[in-house]
């Protein structure tokens, strides 16, 4: 894999106004750009269509979380996008991701779809007021486990547990990091972050980058010095 392919810059902005001078401004350093529910509720799919068009690889970052064929449904529509990757909820359980994983699968561009297993966002306490019993990282590796077994093509984690998730399950599937900060640069809400290098040497395939680019004086230099980063990482690992 190109080392600029794994870098995915998150977008992380209210709409298209700001969305598109920044990818202008990127140019060619980076290819794939993160569309999230903030701007996709905001532009729609028009957006994502323009991206695509201009040559760029979307990751649509929506989370899917419903009954089967709602979710399969969402699948084949984004599909048909030509998005090269969507996220759906591990805790969905495994009818819902082996319908999603068949809708990814009959399209004539299979998007790539990833499993979110448990939000970062949630505590070991947060999980137990839900009824989850395990801990954070058990249930991580439970969820891990049943994306792959349900045929997901990769999860999305945190680089600790990416280290995990790989010790467990092995290799042949991606797994996409966020919480990714060049040496330097701010961890803005972030509260655990890593370098690049550490990233791929705990097992991420992809790293998500939103405001270390975002906020840069130069987009195009901070991308390409994290793509830069990546391959030497890749290179020693
Ligand atoms: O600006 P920053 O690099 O922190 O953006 C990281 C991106 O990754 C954001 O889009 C954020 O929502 C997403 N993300 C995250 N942590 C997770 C999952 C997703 O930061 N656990």
């Amino acid at each position: 894999m190109l080392a600029k392919d794994r870098l995915i810059v998150a977008l992380d902005v209210p709409g298209a106004t700001q969305a598109l001078p920044i990818v202008h401004s990127i140019g060619e350093a980076a290819t794939t750009f993160k569309v999230g529910k903030q701007l996709f509720t905001a532009e729609g799919p028009q957006l994502v269509r323009d991206l695509i068009a201009s040559g760029r690889k979307v990751f649509l970052d929506l989370k899917y979380h419903d009954i089967p064929n709602t979710v399969a449904a969402a699948v084949k529509s984004a599909s048909e996008l030509r998005v090269t990757m969507l996220t759906v909820h591990a805790s969905g359980g495994s009818k819902m991701l082996r319908a999603a994983v068949e809708a990814a699968s009959q399209s004539p561009h299979p998007p790539l779809v990833l499993a979110v297993t448990v939000l970062t966002s949630l505590s070991d306490v947060d999980l137990q007021e839900i009824g989850v019993s395990g801990n954070v990282l058990t249930q991580v590796l439970r969820l891990g486990a049943l994306a792959r077994s349900a045929g997901c093509g990769g999860l999305v984690a945190s680089a600790k547990e990416a280290r995990e998730l790989r010790r467990e399950l092995g290799e042949g599937f991606a797994i996409v990091t966020p919480g990714v900060r060049p040496a330097g640069t701010a961890a803005g809400d972030q509260a655990r972050v890593v370098t690049p290098t550490d990233a791929i040497a705990a097992g991420a395939t992809h790293l998500v980058v939103g405001r270390p680019i975002l906020e840069a004086t130069d987009p195009a230099k901070a991308a390409a010095a994290i793509v830069a980063e990546i391959e030497r990482a890749a290179a020693a690992d």
